[in-house]
């Protein structure tokens, strides 16, 4: 049963010049609350003390008002709980009306939203967002957690905490955790960078937000990848941006094609290191033919460096970033995959000139970021944990991956042609043209493989059919029968009632979560 803190006062209100009588008038508020459905069955009413305080009358009215409702049984006592609502209301108690909520509020009459919000489309999350485990695409290995060593360092801050701890903090994010992360970028990635460039946010999510708030206008012309990351385009819709669907071949965004459809576009939305969901790394060429572009038409190009930590074939590819020499390149990192998508943080490496910018829309949004999990993930760095848990991940999702990749060339074979295997934590297969990826993706969310439909990535006209694949939280021994489940799927033909004879039940392809 769920309750509610103890202490929190219902809205009550009394008249002491009423004719009623103050107890009756705190009998009837408390009663009609009940039978409303204010109040539910279980929650903690505050003591007659402490509401007596709140409502500026004696005890006596409130004492008075309470014995009657317990004698009623709309209160009842518990021992080291207080008075709660009676866990057990009969309908007798209801004369006349039935327990439920007040009827919804009317919704009619003229409503207006903003046109932005109307921008995107009202839906519920497709079917192969709503779960969690084999092949969901942005989830890490949480089972893995280092959470003995994360434990000891949030209860260790916690010790630490003083008065200054719950001040607002820094709009640029806490010094050391950015010194920190500066540190990490200049090393691992070859960013050129200090802290007083980095920017902590709530991931690359709302990196991307502030990004756009301050370099773009509505109707702004913005290169995006094709296919590309929806949540990314999401927010560039949100902003009233005009989307160039620019197409990604096997070296990386088509730079040429880009400049050939819109020359003068204000930004480019990358994912040079691993492009998603492809999984393609852009040439050297390329690369320097996108800073080329971005400098001669006064552009900015966006860098989405959101999984380059785990390569398996060669080594991490230094960012774009690094090679500019115009301070062109806004580069977001966030940390939903090198730890975990629940913290909520990423950073924002701005150019020096603009940080003055950043910070003044930053302080229009949230303020500054919340300051508890960057002392801790500061000390998770620097004490060495984060290198080594990326170490251990790496050798993780590098087995999950080739058992992956054996399960499709063994069970799919010639059905489908794998994209992307050699980094990150997924990877495509593509399908024939003609196939339905989106019906096929629905049906295995009823099966408990949460695959994204590949043609859901693309803007453009002729998307191509296939399945983006995570394997960062899907378990080696639970690959070869999620691979077979797809493989039923795609010969099954559409027959959803041999879909559920297949269907072997939720817990059995549950995760050890
Ligand atoms: C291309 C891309 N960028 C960024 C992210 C991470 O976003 P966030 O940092 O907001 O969790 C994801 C997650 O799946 C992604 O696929």
């Amino acid at each position: 049963m769920k309750k509610v803190p103890s202490g929190i006062v219902p809205m009550i209100a009394v008249d002491r010049k009423a004719a009623k009588a103050l107890h009756r008038q705190i009998y009837d508020a408390y009663r009609e609350a009940i039978v409303e459905r204010r109040l539910r069955s279980g929650q903690r009413v505050p003591s007659s003390r402490s509401l007596a305080i709140e409502l500026g009358v004696s005890r006596f009215p409130v004492l008075n008002a309470y014995a009657q409702l317990l004698a009623e049984g709309y209160f009842e006592s518990r021992v080291g709980a207080g008075t709660i609502v009676s866990s057990s209301l009969p309908d007798r108690l209801m004369p006349g009306k039935p327990i439920r909520a007040r009827p919804p509020a009317n919704s009619t009459g003229n409503r207006p939203v903003s046109r932005r919000s109307s921008l995107l489309p009202r839906l519920d999350p497709a079917p192969w967002l709503r779960g969690w485990g084999a092949f969901g695409v942005g989830q890490v290995a949480f089972d893995e957690f280092p959470l003995q060593v994360w434990s000891s360092l949030v209860a260790r801050h916690c010790r630490k905490m003083g008065a200054k701890s719950f001040r607002y903090g820094d709009q640029m994010g806490s010094g050391t955790f950015r010194e920190t992360i500066a540190s990490y970028l200049r090393t691992a990635r070859s960013l050129q960078c200090e802290a007083d460039q980095i920017m902590i946010v709530s991931g690359s999510q709302q990196a991307l937000e502030l990004s756009t708030r301050v370099l773009l206008d509505p109707g702004s012309h913005v290169w995006v990848e094709d296919p590309g990351y929806l949540l990314a385009r999401d927010v560039l819709t949100l902003a009233g941006c005009r989307l160039v669907a620019v197409p990604v071949d096997n070296e990386g965004l088509d730079v040429t094609w880009g400049i050939k459809r819109c020359h003068k576009a204000r930004a480019a939305l990358v994912t040079p290191s691993h492009q998603f969901p492809l999984g393609v790394t852009m040439s050297a060429s390329r690369r320097l033919q996108l800073l080329d572009w971005a400098q001669k038409y006064g552009s900015w190009i966006i860098e989405d460096d959101y999984d380059s930590e785990y390569r398996y074939e060669s080594q991490p590819i230094a960012s774009l970033q690094g090679l500019d020499a115009n301070a062109r390149v806004i580069y977001i990192g966030t940390f939903s995959k090198v730890l975990t998508p629940s913290l909520r943080l990423g950073y924002i490496v701005i150019p020096s000139d603009l940080v003055d910018r950043f910070i003044a829309v930053r302080r229009a949004m949230d303020i500054c970021p919340p300051s508890f999990y960057q002392e801790v993930v500061a000390d998770f760095i620097g004490e060495g944990h984060f290198s080594r848990h990326i170490r251990r991940m790496r050798v993780l999702y590098r087995e999950r991956r080739s058992a992956l990749v054996a399960s499709i060339s063994k069970e799919l074979g010639a059905m489908v042609e794998i994209l992307g295997s050699e980094a990150g934590m997924h990877l495509t297969v593509a399908l024939p043209d003609g196939s339905r990826d989106v019906e096929i993706a629905e049906r295995a969310s009823r099966q408990n493989l949460w695959t994204w439909p590949l043609s859901r990535c693309y803007v453009g006209e002729k998307p191509r059919q296939g399945f983006v694949l995570g394997y960062g939280s899907t378990a080696i021994a639970n690959i070869p029968r999620s691979v077979c489940t797809l493989r039923d799927l795609l010969q099954s033909k559409g027959n959803p009632k041999k879909d559920n004879l297949r269907n072997h039940g939720r817990r059995g392809f549950r995760e050890r979560l």
